[in-house]
């Protein structure tokens, strides 16, 4: 990092105080020893979890066009037969009596009491976690041994549920031969426990696990997003080339006579790696993309944004209206010198480094209203971010 960034040492997230979601640890605890490295089981992470969905309204959810959601039938037309939603009513009425599961992902964007559990998660970057997908299962139902390439917290929200975990995995391990899921061949398994509600393990990436319902169950996957190197690499480069012109081109205006014209000289590599470095070390440039990337919504369809005059805001937070963060809406922001950076699905603006807790609080997804904004509106700049943010999706009005 050079040295232009100044990165907040402030956290909101007190790291040294022990959480009972981490079994008593403290967060710098539990990222020094399991984050990244090795499973933990927690025993009451959340003392008398109550289970904010049912699985009426999971099944319910499934029936949504706009809600991604997937059936894995054990014993179905074919071993470990995947279906995709959205489902039908009658779906429910023609499933076996046991093993199958369904999985909703991103629960969070539709039912407010499951985004309130990513604040459970406050110790780990928000823009790292993906969403909070939501399985029920029949009994014995399960998605089948595997491995997934992120963390992921598995709290048990209904029912009882029996997790093994296996070996450490990677793109060899073999597989069973499926279409679409990714079924390990093999599972060496090392531990197994039952989870009741609010247990929850924490996975590392690559370890394989296997689920299965000891009766109707339902688990909430609070899962981590880390982009592939590959996907890392195309969008930067796409983003940087969109700057470059046709004239910047490889140079070589010292080459030395060849002494045989087929060969690539060490020479021309050196020019290559120099020609790129440039472009990749620019980290402004770099923080810019990842800011706007990492934020890109799941569902670009639910940031619609509405077009609003400034005098309406001011009349409705008069008139005592709430905004909000649109659930769907990914924030984050960052500090370059003395100025803001902040990201709102898949967007970035530079701020003046005086809207500092203005954008804390809207990334906080804090509801804002008159008494919390009252100060800001006086200022333009602020007024206009607001205006902008509900112009572009990402702050809405709270429904009341
Ligand atoms: C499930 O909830 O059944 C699957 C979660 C997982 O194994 O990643
Ligand atoms: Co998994």
């Amino acid at each position: 990092m050079s040295g232009v960034f100044i990165f907040s040492e402030d956290p909101i997230m007190n790291t040294e105080s022990p959480l009972q979601l981490l079994g008593g640890m403290t967060a710098r605890e539990f990222l020094r020893d399991y984050w990244q490295k090795k499973p933990l089981l927690i025993r009451q992470a959340i003392a008398d979890f109550e289970n904010p969905v049912s699985p009426d309204e999971l099944a319910g959810l499934s029936l949504e066009e706009e809600i991604e959601s997937r059936l894995v039938i054990e014993h179905g037309e074919q071993p470990w037969e995947l279906r995709r939603g959205p489902f039908a009513e009658d779906t429910y009425q023609s499933l076996p009596e046991r093993d199958w599961t369904l999985l909703v992902q991103a629960v969070d964007q539709f039912i407010p009491e499951v985004a309130e559990l990513r604040d459970q998660f406050n110790f780990l970057p928000n823009w790292r976690i993906d969403d909070v997908m939501i399985s029920f299962a029949a009994p014995g139902g399960g998605v089948g041994p595997h491995f997934d390439n992120y963390d992921v917290f598995l709290l048990q929200g209904h029912g009882t549920r029996r997790w093994r975990i296996g070996q450490m995995c990677d793109g060899d391990s073999p597989l069973l031969a499926h279409e679409e899921l990714r079924i390990l061949a093999e599972f060496e398994q090392q531990d197994e426990w039952v989870l009741q509600p609010g247990d929850m393990l924490y996975l590392p990436p690559r370890l394989a696990h296997y689920g299965t319902a000891e009766d109707d169950c339902m688990t909430y996957s609070i899962g981590f997003r880390a982009p592939s190197t590959a996907e890392l690499l195309t969008h930067y480069t796409d983003f940087i080339a969109q700057f470059l012109t046709d004239e910047e081109r490889y140079t070589d205006a010292d080459i030395k006579p060849a002494s045989d014209p087929n060969q690539i000289q060490a020479d021309a590599v050196q020019r290559l790696r120099a020609m790129l470095n440039e472009q990749l070390s620019d980290d402004r440039l770099l923080l810019s993309w990842f800011g706007q990337f990492m934020t890109e919504p799941r569902y670009p369809e639910r940031i619609a944004g509405t077009d609003i005059e400034e005098s309406e805001l001011l009349d409705a937070l008069q008139q005592g209206a709430l905004l909000v963060r649109n659930p769907s809406a990914r924030l984050a922001w960052s500090e370059v010198d003395t100025d803001l950076l902040l990201f709102s699905s898949g967007n970035s603006r530079l701020l003046p480094g005086s809207l500092r807790e203005l954008v804390r609080n809207i990334c906080a997804a804090d509801a804002l209203h008159l008494d919390n904004l009252a100060a800001w509106l006086k200022d333009g700049e602020a007024r206009n971010l607001i205006l902008e943010l509900i112009k572009q999706g990402s702050l809405e009005f709270a429904d009341e």
